[in-house]
């Protein structure tokens, strides 16, 4: 079905609301427009009406009055106050929602680069300029990029976020409509800015399953970081049995972590990049900075596919 069907390309002045927040940021939308058209008519119709009542020939009292306006002073300070309060504490609200993915959320990688779209799903399944999702399930998209900036803008979700070089941003959604969504770079990056667009493609779940059966590569994400952990030489000092006293990695993600100097870190993801590539910067309590940086040496999908493997090491086991 996916295959076949249009885009959204009906001429409307909204892309159809296809997330599970897209209403409710159409909603807000348009609370501000009223309020800015309200406000509008209000001084269009003074202006008129006093540019009228006061014109040059006409016979209108022009005296100076005594100001005893404080009423009408503290109603027009205070209720666009309470509105504007309103609008941020609504605004407020959502940005929260929107930004904090449900710890659920199916996880999916991208790399953006000069010019397209890249993505990695847990079983392995690579794709690029396209991006399959289950509907009804939220999705939790981790962004990097390999040069400059991008901007991940699903219009249809309502959602839009930066995709920075060197700095993991995430963004989520949750496909409440079959169908295929245009994805744009929402952040001029260069000659082709312009094409770098993709779509998202959301299937209902039985069929997305099919679709990951049928995409399934001979290695999943983890399967092929372990290979990286292998062939880039990190078992050589991070294995247990090793004889280079290196920190263990098990159970490592997600764990705060003692550095040398008494400062902690939380090992996210971004720790352990950094860890891989400016390895002198944050280094473990209890152990000397003798790991040399892998900057240059691993690309994104492989730095992607390393931490995949360190995030499926539990505690309990080694190897
Ligand atoms: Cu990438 Cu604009």
């Amino acid at each position: 079905m996916s295959g076949a069907m249009p885009l959204d390309d009906a001429v409307q002045i909204l892309p159809a609301q296809a997330s599970s927040v897209a209403a409710d940021v159409d909603a807000l939308f348009y609370a501000i427009l009223a309020a800015c058209v309200i406000v509008c008519l209000i001084l269009f119709v003074l202006i008129w009406r006093f540019s009228l009542k006061y014109w040059h020939s006409r016979d209108a009292d022009r005296e100076a009055h005594e100001p005893q306006g404080f009423r009408l002073e503290f109603a027009w300070t205070v209720i666009p106050l309470l509105v504007f309060i309103g609008f941020f504490v609504w605004g407020a609200r959502l940005y929260l929602k929107i930004e904090v993915p449900p710890p659920d959320a199916l996880q999916v990688h991208a790399l953006a680069r000069q010019w397209m779209w890249k993505f990695e799903h847990p079983g392995g399944q690579r794709e690029i300029n396209t991006l399959h999702v289950p509907l009804g399930r939220p999705v939790t998209v981790t962004l990097i990029s390999q040069d400059v900036i991008h901007s991940f803008f699903v219009p249809a979700f309502r959602i839009k976020q930066d995709v920075l070089p060197n700095r993991y941003t995430r963004i989520w959604f949750e496909a409440i409509e079959p169908g295929r969504f245009r994805l744009f770079c929402a952040e001029f990056c260069g000659t082709s800015h312009a094409g770098m667009r993709g779509e998202v493609i959301v299937m209902p779940p039985a069929e997305y399953q099919a679709w990951l059966a049928s995409s399934a590569p001979a290695e999943s994400l983890v399967a092929r970081g372990q290979r990286m952990f292998r062939s880039a030489g990190c078992s050589g000092c991070h294995d247990p049995r090793s004889t280079v006293h290196a920190p263990d990695l098990h159970g490592i993600f997600g764990r705060t972590v003692q550095l040398r100097g008494g400062a902690t870190a939380v090992a996210d993801e971004a720790y352990l990049r950094d860890s891989m590539l400016l390895p002198d910067s944050r280094v473990t309590a209890g152990f000397a900075p003798l790991m040399p940086s892998f900057a240059g040496q691993l690309d994104e999908g492989e730095i992607t596919a390393i931490i995949a493997y360190i995030k499926s090491l539990d505690a309990g086991d080694s190897e």
